[in-house]
């Protein structure tokens, strides 16, 4: 297979779970999960058998926990054998069932990058979070570490994942110490995702741009100057005489300076949302971000950090690394945001996301799928980079995007990524 072919392989190995975290796409929707139930069988996976030997990575776990399903060790030996040699095999896991026999044969079938979920060292709320106390990641991790030493591989890495939240963020130096201490060698810290409208509240960063913030910034500094209170603003405007008021007449015409900016930058404000932003919360966040990378540094270990705002630069980390996902059943996305059906919370928009489906492994190859036309397509159209933003936009989520059956948004373009903030470096995920 030439460069431009299928490079990496996320294969929900199954989508059952024996947790329910609050947080956790399965379990968000009051009326049941986002996808059905279900594990992959053997022959469903030994259809992508075809690309293994051009891989360089394939990730074993999508929604649910991988080691429910009873092939996995045999999907990795099959995946190994065919795989180079300094490819990457593992998966994400909730920790709960490395048992010393379980742990060993995953690693001696091939795997080599365990990446674990230790979003807080506090027992009570890893418990009421996840449901799995620390002891369990303990011994998760002591499992883990003995079949690595026994198996004698180097190649073998193990990580934890974090997910950034409201309670838990000034934890992580704390978790990354910890890591550190149980022999882990990555760490990937993602902001969430809000699955509920009350989990929104959660969230550790910010949903303005990051030119937006910057562009704000600088006006509300010239406000400072100019003895004006740039929070008046919104009243100001609302006000009928509002010219008949020096003050609030120079408040407008800062705020339309800013506009001006922001337009001729092609960057759009979303004033209601830069006015709510909680620049002491964000800073705290950024501190945290930032003593762990020393840590971090120190040991030698790779941390993964998210921004703590969507960057304006938009990078599809799945597109341009040539990434399919697939489900259980067979069938086939082209990214994280669009792999199953959910709902989330960004900004107070509700926004409803449903599958992109570019195929099914029930009727071709992942190699058939990954030339097809419909992903081919696809692919050229988000590497342009042309979608508008819809976080920033004041009609956001209008009928463009909230159709189930989406066609195209207000730039016309054919790809629903306009709602999309994976590619905005908020999230991260093993991969
Ligand atoms: C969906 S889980 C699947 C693998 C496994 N069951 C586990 O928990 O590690 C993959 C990762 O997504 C993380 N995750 C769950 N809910 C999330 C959310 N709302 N936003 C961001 N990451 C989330 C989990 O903590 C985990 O690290
Ligand atoms: S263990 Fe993983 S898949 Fe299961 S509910 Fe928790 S985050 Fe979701
Ligand atoms: S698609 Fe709709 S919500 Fe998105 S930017 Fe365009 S007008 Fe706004
Ligand atoms: S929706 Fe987001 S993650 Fe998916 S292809 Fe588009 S930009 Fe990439």
């Amino acid at each position: 297979m030439e460069e431009t072919g299928l490079k990496r392989l996320v294969v929900e190995t199954t989508s059952l779970c024996n947790l329910s975290c609050k947080m956790c796409v399965k379990n968000t929707f009051a009326n049941g999960a986002c996808s059905a139930d279900g594990s992959m069988s053997e022959e469903m996976f030994l259809r992508m058998e075809d690309s293994f030997a051009s891989l360089e990575s394939l990730v074993l776990n999508g929604v649910g926990e991988p080691l429910l399903n009873p092939s996995l060790v045999k999907f990795i030996a099959r995946a190994a054998a065919k795989m180079p040699s300094h490819a990457q095999i593992g998966f994400q896991t909730n920790g709960t069932l490395f048992d010393a026999d379980i742990t060993n044969n995953i690693i001696d079938a091939g795997a080599n990058t365990i990446c674990l979920s230790v979003d807080s060292l506090n027992e009570e709320f890893l418990i009421n979070a996840r449901g799995v106390g620390i002891a369990t990641l303990e011994k998760a991790l002591v499992n883990l570490n003995n079949a690595r030493d026994r198996s004698g591989r180097k190649n073998v890495r193990l990580g934890i994942e974090v997910v950034l939240m409201k309670d838990n963020f000034m934890e992580l130096p704390l978790i990354a110490q910890w890591a550190i201490n149980n022999g882990v060698s990555f760490i990937l810290v993602s902001q969430l995702m809000p699955y509920s409208r009350l989990s929104a509240n959660d969230i550790a960063y910010d949903t303005n741009t990051q030119s937006a913030i910057a562009i704000y910034k600088k006006w509300i500094q010239k406000a400072e100057t100019e003895k004006l209170d740039f929070e008046r603003y919104y009243a100001a405007f609302m006000r009928f005489d509002v010219r008949s008021d020096e003050k609030n007449l120079r408040l407008l015409n800062l705020a339309k300076g800013m506009m001006a900016e922001a337009d001729s930058e092609g960057v759009y404000l979303h004033v209601e949302n830069l006015l709510k932003r909680d620049e002491e919360y964000l800073s705290r966040v950024k501190d945290v971000l930032t003593r762990t990378e020393a840590l971090c540094n120190k040991h030698g270990v790779k941390l993964t950090v998210p921004e703590i705002a969507p960057r304006n630069t938009r990078r599809c980390e799945f597109v341009e690394e040539n990434t399919l996902f697939v489900s259980y059943d067979g069938q086939v996305s082209p990214c994280y945001f669009l792999w199953h059906r959910f709902n989330c919370y960004i900004g107070a928009v509700e926004n409803r996301v449903v599958p992109w489906l570019i195929g099914s492994l029930q009727e071709s190859t992942i190699e058939e799928i990954w030339r097809g036309e419909a992903y081919q397509k696809f692919r050229k159209e988000v590497l342009k980079y042309s979608f508008p933003f819809c976080f920033d936009c004041s009609f956001a989520l209008c009928d463009y995007v909230s159709e189930e059956n989406f066609q195209q948004d207000c730039y016309l373009v054919e790809v629903p990524c306009a709602t999309c903030l994976w590619c905005t470096g908020l999230f991260h995920c093993l991969y």
